[in-house]
């Protein structure tokens, strides 16, 4: 089953197409560059990015699919969330081709893609890694931070998600403040990895006691604000590593945490963690020493461009859901919806 899905819920411009869990063709047009100078995405920017490269990385995922767009079976498109004026882009190019080639349209949302990203083959069909329901998914990006039940294909249950900042949001944010630049996940890393005390200083880790499974993060950032504020830039150059290395292990202590219970809480010991910060070789070591304790497994985004935002993960999503025959009914009222939890279940 070919598939060609979209995406353009943030900061990238993707398209692929997919045949099953198999990427056969894949184009990602990364704004960061256009972004990095503001520290943060800026929504109008991102707009008009995602409109002057859209025809473009369409245009080249097809040519490198090289069979015709008619040999396409379905066409996927991410609903949301993500920015307003960012998914409209994608989500107007794919009514057009489907209207066009006369072609029923699979609605995905952003989640899904980031849950099924583990679970992504390249042309070839490697890696292998079959279907072991049910599974904990952990996303942790720049936009989401969430903990889900998943029982089967398509079926998915929020257990606990953060209710300020994401985690990524928290240490891009940090990486402001420390003049590190956007985005800043991975000098943060960087630097860390060079120090041997990981943390030298405690920052705190909001709501780790909390009965539930929710997160918060924008307490950590505002502590680390104060913390800054009492240093003279000095003594805050020479203490970069380790402040930057000792604000993430409260980043990854929380979430490894609250993973814990959750496997606790679920009996489920088998997680997915994608998004943007599992590119993080420190937190996925932590994750993999957790896992152990459990005798579980924990999968990764298997290729580094899967961790981030594409439109790979979004087309291998669509495939279970046209298992499952969701399409969408009308397409002139195919609209984006911003802010979209993960549906409880789909069927
Ligand atoms: O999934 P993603 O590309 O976009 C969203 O959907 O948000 O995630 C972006 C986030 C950013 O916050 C970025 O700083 C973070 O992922 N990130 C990392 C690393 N690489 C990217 N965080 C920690 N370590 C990294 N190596
Ligand atoms: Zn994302």
């Amino acid at each position: 089953m070919k598939i060609l899905a979209i995406d353009t819920s943030c900061d990238e411009t993707s398209c692929a197409i997919t045949d099953g869990r198999k990427v056969v063709s894949n184009v990602i047009y990364s704004q960061i560059l256009i972004h990095s100078k503001w520290g943060g995405v800026v929504p109008s920017l991102a707009k008009r990015a995602h409109e002057e490269k859209i025809d473009y990385v369409v245009n080249e995922c097809l040519r490198k699919y090289r069979d015709p767009i008619e040999t396409i079976d379905y066409f996927a498109v991410t609903q949301g969330p993500g920015l307003a004026i960012a998914l409209e882009v994608g989500i107007k190019k794919i009514k057009q081709l489907s209207l066009q080639y006369n072609k029923q349209l699979i609605p995905v949302n952003h989640l899904e893609g980031h849950l099924y990203s583990s679970f992504v083959q390249n042309s070839k069909g490697n890696p292998k890694q079959s279907f072991m329901f049910p599974y904990l998914g952990i996303i942790i990006s720049g936009g989401h931070t969430e903990i889900v039940r998943i029982k089967d294909h398509v079926s998915y249950e929020t257990l606990g998600e953060t209710i300020d900042d994401a985690a990524g949001e928290a240490i891009d944010k940090a990486a402001k403040m420390l003049g590190l630049g956007y985005p800043g996940g991975p000098v943060v890393e960087r630097l860390a990895r060079e120090v041997k005390n990981r943390e030298i200083y405690h920052f705190p880790r909001p709501m780790i006691k909390n009965q539930s499974l929710n997160f918060s993060f924008s307490g950590l950032k505002t502590s680390l604000y104060y913390f800054l504020k009492e240093m003279n830039e000095n003594k805050k150059l020479s203490q970069l590593k380790d402040i930057a290395s000792s604000y993430q292990e409260a980043i990854f202590d929380t979430l490894i945490t609250k993973t814990e219970k959750a496997m606790k809480e679920t009996g489920i010991s088998r997680l997915i963690v994608g998004g943007g910060v599992i590119a993080n070789m420190r937190l996925r070591r932590l994750f993999r020493g957790l896992v152990n304790t459990y005798e579980g497994e924990v999968l990764f985004p298997p290729y580094s461009y899967l961790t981030g935002d594409n439109a790979a993960m979004i087309g291998v999503a669509a495939y279970y859901k046209a298992k499952k025959n969701i399409f969408v009914k009308n397409l002139t009222q195919l609209d984006r919806i911003p802010r979209f939890p993960l549906p409880k279940y789909y069927l």
